[in-house]
Order: C-alpha cells, then sequence, then structure tokens
C-alpha cells in the first residue's frame, strides 16, 4: 500500500549515524542520548582535553541513567556496554562525517567558526548528510550559508541537560525540505524527545518568550519595583514556575544571557524587548556570572 511504502522510504531515510561536534556540556548530552537510543555515534572536539572530559561524563551519566532504569543487575551493566560501544570520539570534523546520516554541531556560539567548519564538512560528507545546528541565539539561515546544502540544513535546539529535559526545537529555514524536517523529527522521537516546530526566528519558541520574561524581571529591579527574591517567590507560587526568573538566570549564566541579548539587540535594535539592562551589565562585569561564578543575583557556596 502506499501507506507501507512511505513508511519503508521513511525507514530507509532513518538516521543511524550521528555526528556530534563539540563535545561541551550540549554536544556530551546529544552524544549521550543518541548512543542510549541505538545511534552509532562519534563525538568530535578540537579539544582533545574537552574529548576526554566528555567521555568521563557520559560514562557516569549512562550509568546514572541505567541504575535508574533497570536497577542494579546484569540488564543495567548490558545498556552500559552497549551504549559505551555505540561511541566513538575523534578530534578531526573532516573524516568523522564520511559515514554521517546527521551532523549536530554543538560548538562554540561563534558564527565565523560555525560557518569555517560547516564550509568544510559540506565538501567532506556524503549528499545524503543532514546538517543541523544546536546554536541558541544565531540565526539558522546565516550559519547554513556556509553550504551548499540548504534543503538539508536546520536547527535541532536541545535544553540543558540534555538526558533530562524532554523537548527538541526543531527548527527549519524557508529551504529547509519536508524529507529533510521528517527525518529530523523522526530522529528527535527516536532520541526520547518530544518534538516541536519552529521557523528560524530568534530564540525559536522557548528562549523567544523567556530571554524578554528575565529582562522584564530585570528592569522590575532596576525600577526598584521589588527585591528579586520576592520576583522569584511571586513567579513560583503564583504562576507556578519552578524557578524564578533570577534562580534561572543564576542557571544559565549571566554572561550567557547578555551574550544572547546583545545579539538579538544588534539585530532587531527596534525591538525594545531585547534592550540590554544596565543591571545585569554590571553583575558581568564584576565577574557575577551566576551559579558557575559562585555569585550572580544571589551568593552560592562554592
Ligand atoms: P561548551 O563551551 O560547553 O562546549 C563547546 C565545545 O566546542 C568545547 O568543548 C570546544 O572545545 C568545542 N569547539 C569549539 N570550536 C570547535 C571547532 N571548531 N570544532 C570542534 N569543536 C570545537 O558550549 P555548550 O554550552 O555546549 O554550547 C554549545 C552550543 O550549544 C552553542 O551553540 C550554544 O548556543 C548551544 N546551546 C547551549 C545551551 C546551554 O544551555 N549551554 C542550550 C542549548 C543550546
Amino acid at each position: 500500500t502506499r501507506r507501507s511504502l512511505a513508511q519503508s522510504a521513511a525507514m530507509a531515510n532513518a538516521i543511524k549515524n550521528v555526528t556530534v561536534i563539540g563535545s561541551g556540556l550540549m554536544g556530551a548530552g546529544i552524544a549521550q542520548v543518541a548512543a542510549q537510543t541505538g545511534h552509532s555515534v562519534t563525538m568530535v572536539d578540537i579539544d582533545p582535553v574537552a574529548v576526554g572530559k566528555a567521555e568521563k561524563r557520559i560514562a557516569d551519566s549512562i550509568s546514572r541513567v541505567a541504575k535508574k532504569k533497570f536497577g542494579e543487575g546484569d540488564e543495567a551493566t548490558k545498556f552500559v556496554s552497549e551504549s559505551l560501544s555505540r561511541l566513538r570520539t575523534s578530534t578531526d570534523a573532516v573524516a568523522s562525517v564520511e559515514s554521517a546520516d546527521l551532523v549536530v554541531e554543538a560548538i562554540v556560539e561563534n558564527l565565523k567558526t560555525k560557518k569555517e567548519l560547516f564550509s568544510k564538512l559540506d565538501n567532506a560528507a556524503p549528499a545524503h548528510t543532514i546538517f543541523a545546528s544546536n546554536t541558541s541565539s544565531i540565526p539558522i539561515a546565516k550559519i547554513a550559508e556556509a553550504t551548499n546544502r540548504l534543503d538539508r540544513f536546520g536547527g535541532l535546539h536541545f535544553f540543558n541537560p540534555v538526558p533530562v529535559m524532554k523537548l527538541l526545537e526543531v527548527v527549519r529555514i524557508p529551504e529547509t525540505s519536508s524529507d529533510t524536517y521528517d527525518a529530523m523529527t523522526a530522529w528527535g522521537k527516536a532520541m526520547g524527545k518530544v518534538t516541536v516546530e519552529c521557523k528560524d526566528t530568534p530564540g525559536f519558541i522557548v528562549n523567544r518568550l523567556l530571554v524578554p520574561f528575565m529582562f522584564e524581571a530585570v528592569r522590575m529591579v532596576e525600577r526598584g519595583e521589588a527585591s528579586p527574591k520576592d520576583v522569584d517567590t511571586a513567579m513560583k507560587l503564583g504562576a507556578g514556575h519552578p524557578m524564578g526568573p533570577f534562580e534561572l538566570m543564576d542557571y544559565v549564566g549571566l554572561d550567557t544571557g547578555k551574550f544572547i541579548i546583545d545579539g538579538w539587540h544588534k539585530d532587531y535594535p527596534d525591538v525594545e524587548i531585547f534592550s540590554p539592562s544596565p543591571l545585569l551589565e554590571k553583575l558581568v562585569s564584576e565577574g557575577k556570572h551566576g551559579v558557575k561564578s559562585g555569585e550572580g543575583f544571589y551568593k552560592y557556596k562554592k
């Protein structure tokens, strides 16, 4: 029948070999989940030290997942060893895409660096390989410009921590083909994620709403209308948020928040909700970057 033909076509296009470029916070998480869900994964970083650290973090995290899923015993041990056996590492991005069905890029948030990488990969990867970026704040279309495969390019935006967070935003640029979009979505589901579809708009869905929300909270404090603590209490108890906006900003990193808003402000100077905040600028310039630096809006024990 037509349906089973379409299904078998989809099966034939299914993504089996995944190359993840970048082995930092996000790349390691994406590589881990891909390995856990039966994909053959190559995780790449220019920094061999970063790769080594990521391998260790992944092994620890997979063990925790196995324990939660299967408790102690043979099944857990098998899950860990099989998952890890599907994971390879490399410091050579170009060589690592030779048999990739999908490349997910999770390197430093810098347009020039991402374009240089994709331009090299475009020449090295097979024609069918889909390219995706996990960028949080750079337009996918600007990154895709570095390649000649706009129809096989999209955004796959994961959330930290990747093994825990259920959501995957699947982003299409105008040129992204339906086959590419379908393959990315099917892969997201195979990764155990719930996918949502979004156009290539700043912040996609989650950050487009969350970042202005966090900056409005800072503006309330700048105007002296309420304290960070009371804003957090109010949003947790009055709106049911699991974290208040200041706790969230400290967790995400004030430097990251500033970086995102500065980029959007540059691209959209007329959108008032994307304007920078003097209070945030001050904290960042004092090295108060949030939980990771020991202080942001709140103080943390190191
Ligand atoms: P990170 O700083 O933890 O890791 C980046 C890694 O990329 C580093 O290990 C670095 O050595 C490597 N790298 C840099 N240039 C490279 C190159 N040319 N080739 C290969 N490897 C290279 O960064 P993180 O937080 O994992 O972010 C990565 C990407 O994911 C960024 O685009 C960011 O916007 C996005 N993102 C971050 C989220 C977060 O919560 N941190 C959430 C969702 C997306």
